[in-house]
C-alpha cells in the first residue's frame, strides 16, 4: 500500500474522517448501500456462518451486516487506531472479538474461521503477488467461505483508464482478473462461485464469493 495512505488509516484522524466520509459523502453512502445489496446476495447462498474474520475491518462499516449473519466476528485491521475506535464504540460484546494483523501474514491457524471477509483492501496492494498471496492467505485460514473484493482488470473503469494513461499519465490500477482469481482459487481446492461487479459503469470493484470444493 502507498505509505502515505497507510499512515493515515493508522491514524487517529485518519481512522476517524473514515468513518464520517462513510456517513457524510453520498458516493459513500451510494457505494454503501450498492454493497449491502451484493452481500444480501451472497449471504444467501452461504446461509449463515459460525465465525466469520473481517479483514479489514476498517472502522467497523460492515460490522452490524457481518453480525446478521454470523454467530461471532473478528474485526482485524492493520490499523491499531481502527481497531481502538471500534472497540469503543461498541462495548465489550461476547460476540466480537479484535486482532491486529497483516492481510499478508494473517496470523491464525489453518481453517480458524467458518468464513473470512476481505473488503476493499486487494486494490490498496502494491504488487500482483502481494494480491494474489493475501488471496491465498484467505483462503488458508477459512473454512467454508471467503468474500473478496478486487479490482476487476477487464471492468469498463479500468479500460479506460488504460486507454487515456498515455495521455494524463496515471499510474495503472491494482488489479486481479476473475480468471485469476478462479485459478487461485481451483489451486487451494476452492471453488469461485459468483463475482459481481458492484455497478457495471460506475465501478472496477468485484465482490467474489469463493466456497471449499466439497464443504
Ligand atoms: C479502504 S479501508 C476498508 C475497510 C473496510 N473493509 C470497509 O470496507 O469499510 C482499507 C483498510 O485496510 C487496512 N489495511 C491496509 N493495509 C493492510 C494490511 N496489509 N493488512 C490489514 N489491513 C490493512 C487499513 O488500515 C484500512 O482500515
Amino acid at each position: 500500500m502507498d505509505p502515505r495512505v497507510l499512515a493515515r488509516y493508522n491514524s487517529q484522524e485518519g481512522a476517524d474522517s473514515y468513518r464520517d466520509e462513510y456517513r457524510k459523502k453520498l458516493h459513500r453512502k451510494l457505494s454503501d448501500r450498492l454493497e449491502r445489496r451484493l452481500f444480501d446476495r451472497l449471504f444467501a447462498q452461504t446461509g449463515r456462518v459460525e465465525s466469520l474474520l473481517d479483514l479489514p475491518c476498517g472502522r467497523g462499516r460492515l460490522r452490524s451486516l457481518f453480525l446478521d449473519h454470523a454467530d461471532s466476528v473478528v474485526e482485524g485491521d492493520w490499523s491499531y487506531p481502527m481497531l481502538v475506535g471500534n472497540r469503543g464504540d461498541n462495548g465489550p460484546s461476547e460476540r466480537v472479538g479484535y486482532v491486529r494483523a497483516s492481510g499478508l501474514a494473517l496470523p491464525f491457524a489453518t481453517d480458524s474461521f467458518d468464513a473470512v471477509a476481505s473488503i476493499r483492501l486487494n486494490h490498496h496492494m502494491d504488487e500482483q503477488s502481494e494480491r494474489e498471496h493475501h488471496v491465498r492467505e484467505l483462503l488458508r485460514v477459512a473454512r467454508r467461505f471467503v468474500i473478496v473484493t478486487f479490482y476487476d482488470y477487464h471492468s469498463l473503469k479500468n479500460r479506460l483508464r488504460r486507454l487515456r494513461a498515455p495521455l494524463n499519465g496515471k499510474r495503472p490500477k491494482r488489479t486481479l482478473s476473475v480468471a485469476r482469481v478462479q485459478e487461485l482459487a481451483k489451486e487451494a481446492g476452492w471453488r469461485l462461485v459468483t463475482a459481481p461487479a458492484l455497478s457495471l459503469v460506475g465501478s472496477g470493484h468485484r465482490f467474489a464469493l469463493l466456497e471449499r470444493v466439497g464443504s
